[in-house]
Parts: structure tokens; C-alpha cells; sequence
């Protein structure tokens, strides 16, 4: 079995340089006719050029395949809707969306400026949100979509400095827990990467060690958003960790707990006596809903 994407048309955000750029390149020499997105600003945010996106579609043509370069931000309705339509006039339609577009503005909370933290939502999160929105009715209407949100393990597990960034990355995973749900009707699937790659991202923290960093190819993270992307994949709702060779599942999990008598108060001693057993988490298990959550939760006093 091989994986082709051979007359399906991709919107690839952040495509100018690093994870986005492999991702396009890649999309595009298995058949993808891609929009390659990219601001190209810096790290922080500031600042735009026309220069990655282009480099990258011409690297693209140059290996025979289709592009198109897109220069607008993924961070406002208006440009969102552009990138789309960018893909829309050149290409007739859009069958995945790679919302892989980002910016850091690192701070211990109490210092950050509440700019920052809002300039990083805007550019994660609703960045995501804009282009989504966007490129839904073109999906439900072909009754075909795939789409890979990028999320972080900052967000998922924390990290010193960055509140504004694991916020937006954390609230990628609420957009599509619930998106997927609406998305399943029309064979919409959405995954979220959580992507570990020597780009510029890593460069201010100096997170990886240089004798890791030629093990931490953006190729290698690619080979899992392909793959979430293709029609081949039947997964959504999943959280996919991949960088370094290594590849697995992030999931949102819940304790075994307990369960006091409801008929009767409970106190804040009872909680202190119970409480190795309420965050206990041998026996946990996740949840495809709420709807399974609340069975599990709730059930039992329904059932008595
Ligand atoms: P990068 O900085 O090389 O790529 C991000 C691209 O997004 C840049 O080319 C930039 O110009 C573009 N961009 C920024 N703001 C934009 C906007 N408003 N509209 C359109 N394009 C915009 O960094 P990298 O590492 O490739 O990041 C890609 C994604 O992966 C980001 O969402 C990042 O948060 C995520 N990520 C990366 C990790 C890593 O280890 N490199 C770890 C966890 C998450």
C-alpha cells in the first residue's frame, strides 16, 4: 500500500520554512497541489516577507510538483478566508488543512506583557479557528477533509515561561475534542500533531542538545502528519506525539475514583482522608465524549 495525495489539493499554514515547509514539500511530491502559506515574519511574530513562502514553492516546482505561495496571516477572518481562497481559485477546492502556522513570545507570567499573551492566541488558537472555519463548507460539501492542528507538549504537559503559548496549545485540543464530533458526518477527521523538531523554535530556549538536533529532521514529524492526512487514515480526535523517530499517543485520561454516597454531604476531610485513591490513576481510562464520560461519572446513580 502506498500513500498518495494525487489530485488532492492541500492548505499548508507556517509552509515557508521548518515543520510547515516539510510538510508542503512532502504533501507535494506524493501528488498534492499545495497553497503554501507563510507571513514570514520572526519567531516573535514581527515583521513579514514574501521570501520563504516563494522559496518553497519554487523548490516544489522545481521537483515537478504543484504550488502556490500565500503570504497572508492565518490571524484574522479576512486573511484566513484569503488563504483559502487562495487555494480555491488555483485549485478548485481543498481537501486538507495543515494548521501548523506559529509564533513565540516566551515570559514568566507575572512579566509577560498581556499583549503577548493575546498575539500568541491569535496566531495558535484562532489562527486554527479562522482557518477551519474557513475551509469547512468546501469540505462538508465534498463530504471529504482532513485536517492536522499542531499542538505542543508545552500545552500538554507545561513549561517554564510559556503560559500564553500552552494555552493556545491546549485550547487546539478543546477546538477539536468537540470539532470532531461535528466533523464525523461528513468525513471530516481532524488530529492534532505534538511535533518535536530542530527548527528556529527551539533556538531560544536551546531545548535540544546539539548532539540531538541531526536526529530531529522536520521529515520525521512528517511522516505522521502525511499520514493523518490521508484518505488511508480513519483516526480523529487523537493527539499523535512524533519528532526524533519516536511516535505515540497523547490522550486525556480519567482516574478509576471513587464514589461517596450522595444522599449524604461530603466534607474537605473526607476528600483529605480518600485522597490517594481520588487521584490515583492505575485504572484510567479516555473518553471518545462527554456523552461516555458522563456514562462512566454519572451512570451509576442513573442506573442506581
Ligand atoms: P518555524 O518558526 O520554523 O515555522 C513557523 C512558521 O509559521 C514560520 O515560517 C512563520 O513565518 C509562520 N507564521 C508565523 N505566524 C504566522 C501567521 N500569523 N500567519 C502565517 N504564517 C505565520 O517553527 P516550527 O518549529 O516549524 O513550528 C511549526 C509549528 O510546530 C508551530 O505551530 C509550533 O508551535 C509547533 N511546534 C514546534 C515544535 C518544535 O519542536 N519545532 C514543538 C512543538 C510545537
Amino acid at each position: 500500500m502506498s500513500i498518495s495525495f494525487k489530485d488532492k489539493v492541500a492548505v499548508v499554514t507556517g509552509a515557508g520554512a521548518g515543520l510547515g515547509r516539510s510538510h508542503a514539500i512532502f504533501l507535494a511530491s506524493r501528488g498534492a497541489k499545495v497553497v503554501v502559506n507563510d507571513l514570514g515574519g520572526s519567531l516573535d511574530g514581527t515583521g513579514e516577507s514574501k521570501s520563504p513562502a516563494t522559496q518553497v514553492v519554487e523548490e516544489i516546482i522545481a521537483k515537478g510538483g504543484q504550488a502556490v505561495a500565500n503570504f497572508d496571516s492565518v490571524a484574522a477572518p479576512e486573511t484566513a478566508q484569503n488563504i483559502i481562497r487562495t487555494a480555491l481559485d488555483n485549485f478548485g477546492t481543498v481537501d486538507i488543512l495543515i494548521c501548523n502556522a506559529g509564533i513565540i513570545r516566551d515570559k514568566i507570567f507575572w512579566k509577560m506583557p498581556l499583549d503577548d499573551f493575546d498575539l500568541v492566541m491569535k496566531v495558535h488558537l484562532m489562527g486554527a479557528v479562522y482557518t477551519t472555519r474557513a475551509v469547512l463548507p468546501v469540505m462538508k460539501e465534498k463530504k471529504y477533509g482532513r485536517i492536522v492542528t499542531t499542538t505542543s507538549a508545552a500545552g500538554l504537559f507545561g513549561n517554564f515561561g510559556q503560559t500564553n503559548y500552552s494555552a493556545a496549545k491546549m485550547g487546539i485540543i478543546g477546538f477539536m475534542n468537540s470539532l470532531k464530533l461535528e466533523g464525523q458526518k461528513y468525513n471530516i477527521l481532524i488530529n492534532a500533531i505534538a511535533p518535536l523538531a530542530a527548527t528556529r523554535f527551539g533556538e531560544p530556549s536551546g531545548i535540544f542538545h546539539e548532539e540531538i538536533k541531526p536526529f530531529l529532521r522536520p521529515e520525521l514529524v512528517t511522516a505522521m502528519v502525511a499520514y493523518l492526512c490521508s484518505a488511508q487514515c480513519q483516526i480523529t480526535g487523537d493527539i499523535l506525539s512524533a519528532g526524533g523517530g519516536y511516535f505515540s499517543r497523547v490522550q486525556i485520561v480519567e482516574g478509576e475514583g471513587i464514589r461517596f454516597d450522595p444522599k449524604h454531604d461530603v466534607t474537605p476531610e473526607m476528600i483529605h482522608e480518600n485522597l490517594s485513591r481520588i487521584i490515583d490513576m492505575q485504572n484510567s481510562v479516555g473518553f471518545f465524549s462527554i456523552t461516555d464520560e458522563l456514562n462512566k461519572s454519572l451512570g451509576p446513580l442513573v442506573r442506581g
